[in-house]
């Protein structure tokens, strides 16, 4: 392990203001990988989970994905072990709207009442006063969207919520609830090989919102060894995730990639894409690339 002194910093990615007024580090970290099998139940390494989340920040991440769901109840309260008391520069992100049934199973709830107790719970696991950035996991078809919405906008009167965001929609919902309250952020699926949400991503530039692409390494399929990028990335003297990184890093200056992991070596190695640089004939390899 390299120390933080030495070790490439996140900070090279730059800053974005969430909401125009709360920066972060672009190259932030996702808590999902810090539970059971299936995102479900605790951590085999629940000592190693909390070295992980700190090594992050060690390495200037600022920015720190979680949801009440991934667990439950588990990454939540790891990111507590691991940094509060809280340094200013820490934002953390959570969610809430999906239901478990078991693990790798995951059911839409936007009752208002629902929303709330989980922000509630979030507040309390979390050790906040306020949830910097609480986002709507999933639109629940069954329930009016300006109601889920709405229910936000009045955790955010009471002081619960800073900001509001929204995960896995269409620019069409980003701006029917935009007319309930103000979306500062969406996280939708979006890497190097998946582009499907690119109207998405359009629809934040123009609008301000950060978008922060969930699975930007494809939940390891663009990293594995042998793996679509192994080649490039052995020419380019970086590795595949630093080039997935790096490619979202550039495609757009709204872009926040989580990257997830349960390894300090994995959190090292993706710090580091922050200070790589690609040109357009990296980019248009790398597209090739995944494209074969
Ligand atoms: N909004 C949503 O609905 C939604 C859905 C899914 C995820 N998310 C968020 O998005 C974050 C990122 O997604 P994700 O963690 O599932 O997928 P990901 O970041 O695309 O990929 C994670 C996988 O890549 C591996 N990996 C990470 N860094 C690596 C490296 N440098 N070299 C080789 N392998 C590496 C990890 O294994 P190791 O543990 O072995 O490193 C893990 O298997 C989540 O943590 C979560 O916060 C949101």
């Amino acid at each position: 392990m390299t120390d933080s002194t030495t070790a490439p910093s996140a900070v090279a990615s730059g800053s974005f203001d969430l909401g125009g007024d709360l920066p972060v580090i672009r190259l932030g970290y996702g808590t999902m990988q810090l539970t059971g099998p299936g995102i479900w139940g605790p951590s085999a390494d629940p000592e190693g989970a909390v070295r992980v989340i700190r090594r992050a920040a060690e390495l200037g991440v600022t920015f720190f994905d979680t949801a009440d769901s991934y667990g439950p109840v588990v990454a939540e309260p790891l990111l507590r072990k691991a940094l509060h008391p809280y340094a200013d520069d820490i934002v953390i992100a959570t969610k809430a709207g999906l239901t478990r049934s078991g693990p790798n199973d995951w059911r839409p709830v936007g009752r208002p009442e629902y929303l709330r107790q989980q922000a509630l719970m979030s507040l309390r696991l979390l050790g906040v006063d306020r949830i910097d950035l609480f986002q709507l996991h999933r639109v629940d078809p069954a329930v009016p969207l300006a109601d889920q919405i709405g229910e936000l906008k009045q955790l955010q009167d009471e002081g619960v919520i800073r900001h509001i965001g929204m995960s896995e929609v269409t620019a069409e919902q980003l701006a029917e609830a935009s007319r309930t309250a103000r979306i500062v952020s969406v996280q939708n699926l979006y890497n190097l090989a998946h582009r499907d949400a690119e109207p998405v991503l359009e629809y934040a530039e123009q609008n301000g919102l950060a978008f922060i692409p969930w699975f930007p390494l494809a939940t390891g399929a663009l990293v594995k060894p042998g793996g679509p990028l192994a080649a490039i990335a052995e020419q380019h003297g970086a590795s595949p995730s630093q080039l997935a990184l790096a490619w979202l890093l550039r495609r757009s200056p709204v872009i926040l990639p989580i990257p997830g992991t349960s390894s300090i070596a994995h959190v090292e190695d993706n710090s580091a894409a922050a200070g790589v640089e690609i040109s357009d004939a990296d980019v248009e390899a790398l597209t090739r690339a995944v494209a074969e």
